[in-house]
């Protein structure tokens, strides 16, 4: 972030310079012209990323081409329901922990895919209906959110939920039928579970102006104005042979809603427009201001879901295509795209829990701070104090009072974290620290 920044501040100078100078055109598209796509996307604020199947992660064309040109990953099917809960209160993490280290080691942000889907349940959710479908679903949310705290810059937490055909309603499915609110009982839960995330809602066959995409535009004006926690819709553009002519325009109406808008999983069918459609949803998520970033759903041509259709930017060797040079080309056009309202990757911000050695009269708390996924310069811990209790002693923080609201502050050495890393820092206390609750800010 901070290269990121510096870079976009030499770039802002390098144009006024030039500016000065009257030679604006040739010079500030030479200083923004990056060479691959998530360096070219980041000179715009955003995130250019990939959807990844961990097993390709030893495939070293593979994981070069993924390394050098994505600053954003999601996984194609490790964070699943099947995936995460294959037998009910049993958890497995192992494939989304993988690609949340190779995405920290590569500095890049996690897009997090899906919490609730009617799609790949394992079979025990298929069969239950009712209040019991409707606490496993949840407790699945909040126990998914908890595990991957921290890490995920934005969250599908309701995958597909509207139905396809003119109605602009829901579809049917079990978790429909355990009640209508379903959705927003599930952005509840992960908001609670991670209040660092952006939490989208997330569908295909929205990407123009239609009955379905009016449908989840519908939703999410009555969450926002009932105070239902969404950030971001997300638009998966698995597109065919043609684009909407109001692409863009079905972004900018829900970005006017006051959510962020991602291309979450764009594939484009082969044949004589695939290169100008690519360039067409670049160029309409920059100029969309709230347009986060972009992810295409695989990296070569072999490893896509849609077959035969060779619907990605690299070919089954790796080389890129006429699609990849557009996208480029109209990620490095132009100086004057809007910058997202929020920059990504990564939602910044940090989180923080506290754990007590309590005895008669006094305690001792450790806390742990975690970085968001674009990491910290520094952090504040703030937390209210019970009546009666004051803090005697820190250490690794500095505290700004001692009894009721109370905020810690990091010391020179542990202010600055990578996204995801955690650091403690502790006090001791009179009177009793029961029921501490630590809120958590990066700057
Ligand atoms: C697809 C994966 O790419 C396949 O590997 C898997 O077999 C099925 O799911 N919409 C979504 C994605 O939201 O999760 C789907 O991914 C593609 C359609």
């Amino acid at each position: 972030m901070n290269h990121a920044r510096a870079l976009r501040a030499a770039v802002t100078i390098a144009v006024t310079g030039v500016l000065a100078a009257g030679m604006a055109m040739t010079l500030s598209t030479a200083a923004s012209a990056g060479t691959t796509l998530g360096a070219s996307a980041a000179e715009k604020g955003r995130y250019f990323g990939a959807a990844v199947a961990t097993g390709k992660l030893s495939d070293n064309t593979y994981v070069t081409v993924l390394n050098r040109e994505f600053n954003s990953v999601v996984a194609e099917n490790e964070m699943k329901w099947d995936a995460t809960e294959p037998q009910q209160g049993r958890f497995s993490y192992t494939g989304g922990d993988r690609l949340v280290s190779h995405a920290r080691a590569n500095g890049m942000s996690v897009r997090g895919h899906t919490l609730l889907w009617h799609g790949q349940q394992p079979g025990w959710a298929q069969g239950m209906s009712g209040s019991a479908l409707r606490s496993a679903a949840i407790n699945h949310v909040t126990q998914v959110a908890t595990h991957f705290r921290g890490q995920i810059y934005a969250w599908d937490v309701v995958n597909e939920a509207f139905a396809d055909g003119g109605g602009g309603g829901r579809r049917d499915s079990n978790l429909q039928r355990t009640g209508n609110d379903w959705i927003e009982a599930a952005f509840r839960a992960a908001r609670a579970a991670d209040p660092g995330a952006k939490l989208c809602y997330n569908d295909y066959n929205t990407d123009g102006i239609n009955a379905k995409s009016t449908g989840v535009y519908n939703m999410v004006r009555d969450f926002t104005s009932r105070g239902v926690p969404i950030d971001c819709v997300g638009f998966q553009s698995h597109l065919g042979t043609t684009i909407p002519g109001d692409y863009q325009a079905n972004l900018q109406r829900f970005a006017d809603l006051g959510v962020d808008v991602q291309i979450t999983e764009l594939d484009v069918m082969t044949g004589g427009n695939q290169a100008n459609i690519y360039g067409t949803v670049t160029r309409a998520c920059l100029a969309v201001s709230r347009c986060t970033g972009i992810t295409v759903w695989g990296v070569r041509d072999c490893d896509s879901w849609r077959g035969s259709d060779n619907a990605l930017l690299f070919d089954c060797g790796g080389n890129k295509k006429a699609a990849y040079t557009s996208v480029l080309n109209a990620l490095n056009a132009g100086g004057t795209t809007p910058s997202p309202t929020t920059p990504p990757p990564g939602p910044g911000g940090c989180s923080a829990s506290v754990s007590l050695n309590s005895w008669t009269g006094g305690f001792v708390a450790t806390v742990t701070v975690t970085a968001g996924s674009s990491g910290t310069n520094g952090w504040t811990v703030s937390m209210t104090l019970p009546g009666g209790a004051s803090v005697t002693n820190t250490w690794s923080a500095t505290a700004s009072g001692s009894t009721g609201a109370v905020r810690f502050t990091n010391v020179d050495y542990n202010g600055r974290l990578g996204a995801g890393q955690v650091t403690e820092f502790g006090f001791q206390g009179n009177g009793s620290g029961a029921g501490l609750t630590p809120t958590c800010s990066a700057s």
